[in-house]
């Protein structure tokens, strides 16, 4: 089935490099014609003279190399092949190439291609599961690139999970897939193992992580900010991205509760695992958290306007000539954290809020806790030269009843791992 295919193999800096050494080999052995890139760090792993006794042709690796250039341009190199593998696909190839980079041979020649990609991802298990490598990977899988594996077990670096490369013979099988039409674009994709074991993207069972001490639990997050109607076009809102919120969702789901996220209009991607329900209002948003009560843990992320307008108008408000502007009456909004921190036999046994404050951080977060009745606050200095509104990263003190700890300053992520951690300690 291979007979005469043209493989163009890139071969990414990782210690899987050496796998490529039998996979020309089995390619060979099956009559397709292999020809090599190689990246700078690859060149570390894996001699070019292995590469280039085993498929009989020249290795490329410099793209300003003069005679590369002039023999073989980089457009040439994927316009002769009918497949590029890309094996092993390093954490830092994948990022360059769902980020569109062109800052050497390997990543020029596959932004340059417009032939199929199939790329076989290899790197340390939490380099595989970080919300980054996962988000890079979902892009390119939406794009059209295709994957093999990676495999779990054992890796180089004394750890455990996916990461591994897939086998030389498995690449192969992906590859025959391809070329009989059976294997299309898309990442790995995240099943359910079992009640107790949730196999993470690209895993094989042998491999599912265990590590799930939420498991049975339900919780409710909400995140992103609200919009409030002035009229069917306009509305009030703010600048709320989501990204905290989405984050504290994924990381509850990934430590095996059962999530439900009501979210307000965001652009970030629906985190994996999680329920997802889409609100514009904060009336909207209460009216979902109460469908999805009861549950064991609420944290309210979500950046809800105060207020909302009390005569939002039926049609469009039209400018009349000379006429003043309209007057907006505001009312205030349902306050979601206070309702869902209310004693009662639905409460949760832990409500987490957050205080969004541009002075007296910790002072106005202590005050909010006893005021909102919720257990926990993440309280974090919104003021606009942090640039935690939107932004990635985020610094945060927890106010519980013993009292303010500061975090060091980290990315949403891990503040949102950091919290799942304390989520589950509290419930263990
Ligand atoms: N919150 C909520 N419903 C509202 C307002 C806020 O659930 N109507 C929640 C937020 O999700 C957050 C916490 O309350 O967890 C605190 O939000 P923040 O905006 O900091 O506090 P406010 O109550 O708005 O107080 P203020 O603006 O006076 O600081």
């Amino acid at each position: 089935m291979l007979r005469d295919k043209r493989i163009l193999l890139i071969v990414g800096g990782g210690i899987a490099a050496f796998k490529c050494l039998d996979l020309i080999r089995r390619l060979r052995e099956r009559g397709a014609a292999v020809r090599c890139v190689l990246t700078e760090s690859a060149a570390k792993f894996v001699t070019p003279l292995s590469l280039q006794a085993l498929s009989e042709d020249r290795v490329y690796g410099d793209m300003f190399s003069l005679t590369d250039e002039s023999e073989m341009g980089h457009i040439q190199l994927s316009r002769q092949a009918d497949l590029l593998v890309v094996a092993p696909a390093t954490a830092n190839l994948l990022a360059r190439m769902a980020g569109g980079m062109a800052d050497d041979l390997a990543a020029t020649v596959l932004l340059a291609t417009d032939k199929p990609v199939l790329a076989a991802p290899a790197m340390n298990v939490r380099m595989w599961l970080h919300p980054a490598t996962q988000a890079n990977v979902g892009l390119l899988g939406a794009r059209g690139t295709m994957f093999v594996g990676p495999n779990a077990g054992a890796m180089a670096c004394n750890e455990h999970g996916p990461g591994r490369m897939a086998e030389p013979l498995e690449i192969v099988a992906a590859i025959e897939s391809i070329f009989a039409g059976k294997l299309t674009a898309g990442p790995p994709q995240a099943r359910l193992a079992g009640p107790d074991t949730i196999e993470l993207p690209g895993t094989r069972s042998e491999g599912a992580l265990t590590h799930r001490p939420l498991a049975g639990r339900k919780a409710l997050v909400t995140s992103g900010p609200t919009r409030e109607a002035i009229d069917p076009v306009r509305y009030i809102s703010n600048h709320s991205s989501g990204k905290q919120g989405h984050a504290i969702a994924r990381a509850l789901a990934a430590l095996g509760a059962d999530v439900t996220l009501v979210s307000g209009p965001v652009a970030v991607a629906d985190p994996p695992g999680v329920r997802v329900v889409r609100v514009e209002s904060a009336d909207q948003m209460l009216a979902a958290c109460r469908d999805a009560s009861p549950v064991d843990i609420a944290v309210c992320a979500a950046a809800v306007a105060d207020w909302k307008v009390a005569n939002t108008a039926d049609a469009k408000l039209k400018k009349a000539p000379g006429a003043k502007p309209p007057a907006i009456d505001l009312v205030p909004n349902p306050d979601i954290l206070a309702t869902l921190s209310a004693p009662g036999p639905d409460r949760p046994a832990l409500v987490i809020g957050f205080a969004a404050e541009t002075e007296n951080v910790v002072a106005n977060a202590i005050a909010k806790r006893a005021r909102k009745g919720c257990d926990w606050i993440l309280a974090n200095d919104v003021s606009p030269a942090t640039g935690t509104f939107g932004g990635d990263d985020n610094t945060v003190h927890l106010v519980t009843t013993e009292g303010a700890e500061a975090w060091p300053p980290q990315s949403k992520d891990a503040v949102a791992r950091e919290l799942a951690r304390r989520v589950a300690a509290r419930f263990a």
